[in-house]
């Protein structure tokens, strides 16, 4: 069980400040890391930046299955291998996602994600939908004054992983 103050879904900043943060979660299976990330998508709001940590295989791509599964958006999500980023757009009335790997992106060449996105000129506005970026630490916090950090983490010679999730005030 979950102590109170360490909440399994994340409140909203706007009502709950960014002072939460989560316990951390044991994920078995794919399906309870996709679960995890439609449970994320419930408390989200457009605009919102969302960045995952974690090593190759953690199931960061995964889980943002779950968090497109929980908006509701159209396309189906994969690693994107050649492009930085997807826009997956919203169904009628919903959010839609950007998603953004930024393994390629070296946090030294002074690059940073939002330059990228720039020059990718999605037809997206960020403010319209969810953010979220693949090894986005150090890159893509600048996108928002705020973001939710979920670190992903993998046992070795296991499949389960465990995931842990704070809002981080910049
Ligand atoms: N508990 C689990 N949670 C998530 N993925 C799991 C789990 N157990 C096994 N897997 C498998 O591990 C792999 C995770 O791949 P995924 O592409 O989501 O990772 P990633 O963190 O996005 O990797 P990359 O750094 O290459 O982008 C998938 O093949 C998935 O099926
Ligand atoms: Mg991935």
């Amino acid at each position: 069980m979950n102590e109170p103050d360490h909440p399994e879904k994340p409140g909203h900043p706007e009502e709950h400040g960014t002072e939460e943060r989560g316990a951390v979660l044991r994920l078995p299976t794919t399906a309870d890391t996709e679960a995890f990330g439609r449970t994320l998508a419930a408390g989200l709001r457009a605009g919102d930046l969302v960045i995952l940590d974690g090593p190759l295989g953690a199931g960061k791509t995964a889980l943002t299955r779950g968090i497109a599964a929980g908006l509701g958006v159209t396309g189906r999500v994969s690693s994107p291998t050649f492009v930085i980023a997807r826009t997956h757009r919203a169904r009628p009335g919903g959010i839609g996602l950007v998603h953004v790997d930024a393994y390629r992106l070296d946090p030294a060449s002074g690059t940073g994600v939002l330059d990228e996105l720039d020059a990718l000129d999605l037809d997206t506005e960020l403010t319209d939908a969810v953010v979220v970026v693949e090894w986005g630490v150090g890159v893509a916090e600048r996108l928002a004054d705020r973001y939710l950090l979920v670190r992903l983490r993998r046992e070795p010679d296991s499949d389960v992983r465990t995931a842990a999730w704070e809002w981080v005030a910049r």
